[in-house]
């Protein structure tokens, strides 16, 4: 294992993502994390995240000086050089002018660390403190034309430093000093593989679960059908599946979703028809946030009530992730051990927000993946591509894509417009491609013309966006054509429709959904 100490850094998990590319796993913790807790953990390496302090600013997150007497190898990036290098005894100064994107890395030793990377190669940079002066044991590998000290190395004592971000995708021979670091200098073994991680989990599970009885609340996504195919290879009917309809999934997804399990995987689902009470509990409610609020009560009034008919159930599955889970520098972290003590829960659909009387105990077995790795795990053991590459689809469904009250007219209008935006995406070969592409509803009404007929009807807004990861986005570019396809279906198929326009809003400043 390579573990990772976060100083604050907006790439941490992404260096842990560019590690376990390598077949090695690795985990982030905070700065705080003591030497003698990582003693215990026993890593190859550490790598120190880059941060957006300077080492002088007062309250600078600064790790533990016995780090560097563990004899572990350290690369140190970006802040995290700068840090090793003034807890070594170096120097580092503010620097005339920073330096900001792309470099040209002049290559001054090529063995070691910077084997296979190429002279001149393009290194993406990001800082304003340059390192001036080398600890003592220390030899300079590279430089730019900004930065003398670009790469530096204690070949002895296998202390590494780089000014520049080897983990982002601009830096070319990245990957290549990565590999380095963990294959020649920590020794490590590719284990990190998705068949050896399916089968420990699947040990795992047997050994935390026993004869007893597990309840996992689907919901058609892939981390909860990942989870699912998981537990039913470990644990057969021990696992109890339970999909609750709340009214608000696309058109003929709750059906198509049990008999996929069920005829298909020969996985049975508890199919829990809720429409009612869903539509009933946001009945009058305009406001986003206490539309989201009641159907996040609702799922848990339903979820316990179910539970309890289903049940007993000694523990409950969650499709917990790595980002939910990571220690990042800004969360509350023991000191002395490193762990988490506030822990970030995710959505409505979580034990969070389950009453005290139904406590349940925890099964979490992908809680150290990343998304991406999660998509593997699920090709790798069966999961059909429909869900492997679903776009993401928010926990309230199409109940937070229609602006204003949600009534059964206003959902059958978005179903149908939804398909419609569904199979003309897939007909463009452009699913894949985009993060999301969806339509929404507003509750506004305009005038038309339909055959001579004036027509009042309400607008469908299509949102299309490419994101990486959902927290950025940018509207998507798609042909006319396909816009004016899809436009025509809509306002001649859907009753109630006679408009239809495109949001050409990134986030920021949007948000991808409308509420
Ligand atoms: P926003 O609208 O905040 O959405 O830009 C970012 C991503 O999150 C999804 N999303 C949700 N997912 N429960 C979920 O599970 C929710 O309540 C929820 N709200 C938004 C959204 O679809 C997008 O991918």
């Amino acid at each position: 294992m390579i573990v990772i100490l976060d100083f604050g850094s907006q790439y941490s998990e992404l260096i842990a993502r560019r590690i376990r590319e390598t077949q090695v796993y690795s985990e982030v913790l905070s700065y705080r994390t003591s030497a003698e807790h990582l003693k215990q953990l026993n890593p190859k390496g550490i790598i120190f995240s880059g941060g957006p302090s300077s080492v002088y600013d007062q309250g600078a997150p600064h790790s533990d000086p016995e780090i560097w007497n563990l004899g572990i190898p350290v690369l140190g990036v970006c802040y995290g050089m700068q840090l090793m290098v003034q807890q070594l005894g170096g120097g580092v100064e503010k620097s005339d002018r920073g330096e900001y994107g792309k470099a040209s890395l002049e290559i001054d030793d090529p063995t070691d660390l910077l084997t296979n990377v190429e002279d001149h190669t393009t290194m993406w940079m990001s800082h304003g403190d340059s390192v001036t002066d080398l600890p003592p044991g220390f030899e300079l590998l590279a430089h730019t034309a900004n930065t003398p000290c670009a790469a530096i190395a204690d070949h002895d004592r296998k202390l590494y430093g780089v000014q520049f971000h080897p983990e982002v995708v601009h830096s070319q021979g990245g990957q290549a000093l990565i590999r380095n670091f963990v294959y020649h200098i920590c020794n490590c073994e590719p284990t990190w593989t998705t068949a050896a991680f399916v089968e420990e989990a699947i040990r795992e599970i047997r050994a935390r679960v026993g004869d007893k009885r597990v309840l996992l609340a689907l919901s058609g996504g892939v981390d909860s059908s990942t989870l699912a195919f998981l537990l039913h290879r470990a644990i057969g009917d021990q696992l109890t599946c339970m999909f609750i309809d709340q009214g608000f999934m696309r058109k003929l997804e709750p059906e198509r979703l049990v008999k996929l399990f069920a005829e298909q995987f020969h996985i049975s689902v508890e199919y829990v028809n809720a429409r009612d009470r869903f539509i009933n509990s946001v009945k009058g409610i305009t406001d986003p946030e206490e539309k989201r609020k009641r159907i996040g009560h609702e799922f848990i009034s339903v979820f316990e009530s179910e539970s309890k008919r289903l049940g007993p159930f000694d523990y409950l599955a969650q499709g917990t992730l790595y980002p939910d889970v990571i220690e990042s520098a800004d969360t509350n972290v023991d000191p002395q051990t490193g762990e988490r003590v506030a822990v970030k829960i995710k959505s409505h659909h979580n034990v969070g927000g389950l009453p005290k009387d139904l406590r349940f105990k925890l099964v979490e077995p992908l809680r150290k993946l990343f998304k991406d790795e999660v998509r593997k795990v699920g090709r790798s053991i069966g999961l059909p591509e429909e869900i492997v590459n679903r776009q993401p689809f928010p926990g309230p469904g199409l109940a937070i894509r229609i602006l204003g009250e949600v009534t059964s007219e206003r959902l059958n209008i978005l179903r149908d417009a939804d398909l419609i935006v569904r199979q003309e995406i897939n007909r463009a070969g452009l699913y894949h491609d985009l993060w999301q592409a969806f339509a929404v509803l507003l509750p506004i009404r305009s005038v038309g013309v339909m055959g001579d007929q004036r027509t009042y009807a309400y607008p469908i807004v299509l949102r299309f966006v490419a994101s990486e990861d959902g927290m950025t986005a940018d509207w998507a570019r798609v042909p006319y054509d396909l816009l004016e396809t899809i436009s025509n279906r809509i306002v001649n198929e859907v009753r109630g429709v006679n408009r239809v326009v495109y949001d050409i809003t990134s986030k920021p400043p949007g948000t991808i959904e409308w509420e």
